[in-house]
């Protein structure tokens, strides 16, 4: 990431708080609420309105009058891009504040949620905003005395389920293309991490995006995220978060047959070939790795290596293990902040126990850092064997498995080996192998000679277990549309 000098940081106050319902900002239904905390402290931050079922069903509701008979479903198409525009230039405006909100709840480094989380959401939103007037059928030339056309219509209200990684920018990947589309939107944030997800409703209402267009629903999965996969008037849900979940999630759409898109988790093969230039592969896979704490869906978490070059390649990235900072997320220098919870870090920790348990070699760290907070130091294990818990899993924490190759077409089938078919990266020099092994790479997403590059009009997702559909770029649009036929006799 960038090291240039930063502004420092003032602590964010915090406004919203409630559920934002059709333009209202109300308590859920119940009463009740639920803490969310700094992950650097454990402090807690703020007490955040607890919806459930009865929360949502008002909710639905208000996206459905939106829909059907609002002023968004009579509005000009290049009105809503309008609108989405003045969104991103409002989060513009903000950007510190909100980054600062998204370190306090998250607990990601400032410099990343200033250099990564804010200008992603904002280009992601304008990215789309770009789109809404130019979303159009065909005419077709069919057999007889017709007149055939296609509409792409939008798909209707839509629930959208995110998790706690990228709390801001993962509703602009949600938002926008609904938006873009003539959708209206449900959304439940994750417990963890509602803060930034409520006040971009609020800058959504600054924007003058209608009542009932954009719902948001804190609250858990299994009652607030549940209902919404299960309301009758919900008809596609977009979630991002565990297959785990993504599986109950198929289940409780299967009786209303919803549209479903996932972006689920990964294990991603990050490769590293003899003939590559050695610092660029070890800084990728530092940061294919580390980044974001290693909560990535995308982390590159078995990093193959080959044999020749491998006991340097160690060496590097040990190196750069031992200096990297740890610490307080506010502080601009910071480099790695905490996990965001701790059921997150009790999960990495029994993976690095798992891991020694299984004779691999812990390079660096394998502990926590401090008393307090859900800090990991950065781990290393080499040694790795392709069978061990730490190659297979999804860790979601600063944990790095190295393992060697020699063979390149071993090497695919190993890498291909999991259940799992997010991304992949290759470091070469050599153009052939560059593409080679991108084409046999089981995964949505290669990156040759760089990792973590997104870009909104980039198509983004998984093969096999990570993931059905895709988000970003043009392919993001599709499942927030329906295609309608039109047949119309001549004479
Ligand atoms: P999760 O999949 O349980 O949570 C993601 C979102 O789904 C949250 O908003 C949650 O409230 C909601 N949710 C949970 N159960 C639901 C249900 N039955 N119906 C509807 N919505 C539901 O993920 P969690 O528990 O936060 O993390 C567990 C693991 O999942 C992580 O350790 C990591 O391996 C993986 N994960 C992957 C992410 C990715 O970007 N692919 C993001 C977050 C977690
Ligand atoms: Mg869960």
């Amino acid at each position: 990431m960038s090291t240039t000098v930063m502004q420092p940081v003032r602590r964010p106050t915090i406004r919203q708080t409630e559920c934002f319902i059709d333009g209202q900002w109300t308590s859920s239904q119940s009463g009740k609420t639920f803490e969310t905390i700094h992950p650097a402290t454990e402090e807690t931050i703020a007490q955040v309105a607890e919806g459930d079922q009865a929360d949502v069903e008002l909710a639905v509701r208000a996206a459905r009058k939106a829909l059907e008979s609002g002023p968004w479903s009579r509005m000009d198409a290049r009105d809503r891009g309008r609108l989405m525009m003045k969104l991103a230039d409002l989060i513009e405006h903000e950007a510190d504040e909100l980054a600062a909100l998204e370190t306090l709840d998250n607990g990601k480094p400032i410099r990343d949620a200033r250099n990564a989380d804010v200008p992603l959401t904002i280009d992601c939103l304008r990215y789309y905003a770009g789109f809404a007037d130019k979303i159009h059928g065909q005419t077709i030339p069919i057999r007889g005395n017709y007149f055939c056309y296609t509409r792409r219509e939008p798909v209707g209200v839509v629930g959208q389920i995110i998790p706690w990684n990228f709390p801001m920018l993962m509703v602009a990947w949600k938002w926008g293309p609904a938006l873009a589309a003539g959708c209206t939107v449900v959304m439940k944030p994750a417990e963890q991490t509602p803060l930034t997800c409520l006040r971009l409703a609020r800058l959504a209402q600054k924007a003058g995006i209608p009542d009932g267009v954009i719902n948001v629903v804190p609250g858990f999965g299994p009652t607030a995220g549940a209902a919404i996969v299960k309301h009758p008037g919900v008809d596609k849900v977009a979630f991002t978060g565990e297959y785990l979940t993504a599986q109950t999630i198929m289940k409780d759409a299967a009786p209303t047959l919803k549209r479903l898109t996932f972006e689920l988790g990964g294990k991603s093969p990050n490769i590293i070939t003899a003939d590559a230039d050695l610092d660029a592969a070890a800084a990728g896979a530092h940061f294919g790795l580390y980044f974001n704490q290693g909560q990535c869906c995308c982390a590159g978490s078995r990093v193959f290596v080959e044999e020749s070059v491998h006991a340097r390649f160690i060496e590097k990235l040990a190196s750069m293990n031992k200096t990297r900072r740890v610490g307080d997320p506010f502080n601009p220098e910071t480099e790695q902040g905490p996990q965001v919870d701790r059921a997150q870090f009790d999960k990495i920790m029994k993976y690095i126990e798992l891991g020694k348990q299984a004779g691999a070699t812990c390079v660096t760290g394998g502990t926590r850092v401090g008393e307090r907070g859900y800090f990991v130091a950065p781990t290393l294990f080499d040694n790795v064997s392709d069978e061990m818990p730490i190659a297979q899993d999804e860790i979601f924490g600063p944990v790095m498995s190295v393992l060697k190759f020699k063979d390149l077409d071993e090497l695919v089938a190993r890498a291909n080996n999991t259940i799992f078919g997010l991304a992949a990266a290759v470091w070469t020099r050599d153009v052939s192998k560059a593409h080679y092994l991108a084409k046999r790479l089981r995964a949505g997403t290669v990156w040759i000679n760089c990792y973590d590059v997104f870009d909104a009009a980039a198509p983004f997702g998984g093969f096999k277990m990570s993931g059905m559909g895709r988000e970003l770029g043009e392919e993001g649009l599709r499942p927030y549309l329906e295609n309608k036929t039109v047949t119309v006799a001549l004479g």
